[in-house]
């Protein structure tokens, strides 16, 4: 038995970018759905919505209008910002959008779904493509699918990154770059 299931999936999760082609049944789409709206948001106002997209068409115009989220996942949640009900200003709702999507992809895993969040994409030309009202703003594309390849489990901690008490300038920890991440994509690490 799995003693620590939730730590052991956080570090399980990794973005996978090929997948098999059997399609992402129903009632795991609904674990992933209620997975997101256990989320954690302010003042519990849940300013959030979900487009499910495993219709290959739909699905094919929203890959259409990312920059790098072409990929052959069966399945596609976009995750957006229904705002108009929020009493401040400000871009609060990401953080509630964000750690619901994350739920989403850590719910993911313990069911066998590998998942990658897209971030990159024609906001104007996917709220045409999914018919999203002026008022609702999208964050994200998560794809979702039975994964082609493994990836082990890791975590990129670095003590660099960890400040007590105060942030201490001393740490001079390398910032990884674009280049860094070009460079994994051309050694072939997806
Ligand atoms: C907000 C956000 C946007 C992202 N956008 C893309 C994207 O457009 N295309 C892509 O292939 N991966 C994208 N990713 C995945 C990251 O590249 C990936 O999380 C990162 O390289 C770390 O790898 P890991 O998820 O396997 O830990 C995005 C991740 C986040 C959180």
């Amino acid at each position: 038995m799995c003693e620590h299931p939730v730590y052991d999936a956080i570090l399980a999760r990794r973005s996978i970018r090929i997948f098999l082609e059997t399609p992402v049944a129903h009632d795991k789409i609904e674990r992933l759905l209620k997975a997101a709206m256990a989320a954690p948001s302010a003042c519990n106002l849940q300013p959030w919505a979900f487009i499910v997209v495993d219709d290959p068409q739909v699905l094919a115009r929203v890959k259409e209008t990312t920059e790098h989220g072409q990929y052959n996942a069966p399945l596609a949640i976009v995750v957006c910002g229904v705002t108009q009900h929020i009493p401040w200003e400000g871009d609060g709702w990401m953080q509630d959008c964000g750690a619901a999507a994350q739920n989403m992809m850590l719910a993911g895993t313990e069911l066998g779904l590998a998942s990658v969040c897209i971030g990159g994409f024609d906001e104007d030309a996917l709220r045409e493509a999914l018919e999203i009202p002026g008022d609702v703003q999208s964050l994200c594309i998560i794809e979702f699918g039975c994964p082609a390849y493994a990836r082990p489990p890791m975590t990129w901690y670095t003590e660099e990154a960890v400040h007590w008490q105060k942030f201490d300038p001393s740490k001079s920890r390398t910032m990884r770059t674009l280049q860094m991440l070009q460079d994994d994509a051309a050694a072939g690490i997806l």
